[in-house]
């Protein structure tokens, strides 16, 4: 499990400029967050788990509000620094975060979960639940289909992990934590046609 972390960490630091190049800029997925902006009070605190170097997604959330970014692989958090002078940027693995419970008003995490072991990802939507304050909002991008782990030895130019469950499975743990769906919408993959994310916005309990 730790190699495969080691894979992706080692993989975006290699490939973090050309990631950023091919990154869609104003895809679906993007305008999805239209509804998460929409949802919450201007400044509120909002963890992006996964940011990358900031561009697009952090960069559009801080410009509402007040974000932290958390992605372990450290080329990407040095770039998101300079990307997105704004927000506030963590270099840690997202499923182990030291952050205090009730920290944030929202979590949005796009194209990370799907990198992590899947075994940990009960456990990382736990831990999420935790880290927002009560009635927060979380958008997460997960996967659609059952993927016990794929390994590819060239993703732009580096070895790739991916891993996840399908779209059900993710709505029946994240349910099993005490969310509770907004809606969910599986998003075609602009750069990967034929395949698509599950895309769920869920809402921790009032109290
Ligand atoms: C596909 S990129 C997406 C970046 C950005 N969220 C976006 O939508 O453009 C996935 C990012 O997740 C980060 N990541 C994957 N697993 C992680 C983990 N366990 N902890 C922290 N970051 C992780 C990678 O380093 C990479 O920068």
């Amino acid at each position: 499990m730790k190699n495969h972390k080691n894979t992706v960490k080692a993989g975006y630091n290699a490939i973090s400029e050309a990631y950023l190049e091919a990154r869609s800029r104003d895809s679906e997925d993007v305008r999805l967050l239209d509804d998460l902006v929409k949802r919450l009070p201007r400044g509120a605190r909002v963890l992006d788990a996964g940011c990358g170097a900031g561009v697009p997604i952090t960069r559009l959330l801080s410009t509402y509000f007040d974000v932290v970014g958390v992605d372990f692989a450290d080329t990407q958090i040095g770039r998101a620094r300079e990307l997105v002078p704004d927000a506030e940027f963590l270099c840690q693995d997202i499923t182990s975060l030291s952050l205090p419970a009730g920290s944030f008003d929202a979590i949005c995490s796009y194209y990370a979960i799907i990198h992590i072991p899947r075994q940990e990802h009960p456990g990382l939507f736990m831990q999420f639940y935790r880290l927002l304050k009560p009635s927060g909002l979380a958008l997460l991008c997960l996967g659609a289909d059952d993927l016990a782990e794929d390994l590819v030895e060239d993703y732009l130019g580096a070895p790739m992990f991916w891993s996840h469950f399908d779209a059900a499975t993710n709505l029946e743990l994240l349910a099993g934590c005490g969310f509770e769906e907004v809606w969910s919408r599986i998003v075609p993959d602009v750069s990967s046609p034929g395949s698509g994310h599950l895309f769920a916005l869920v809402q921790k309990r009032r109290a």
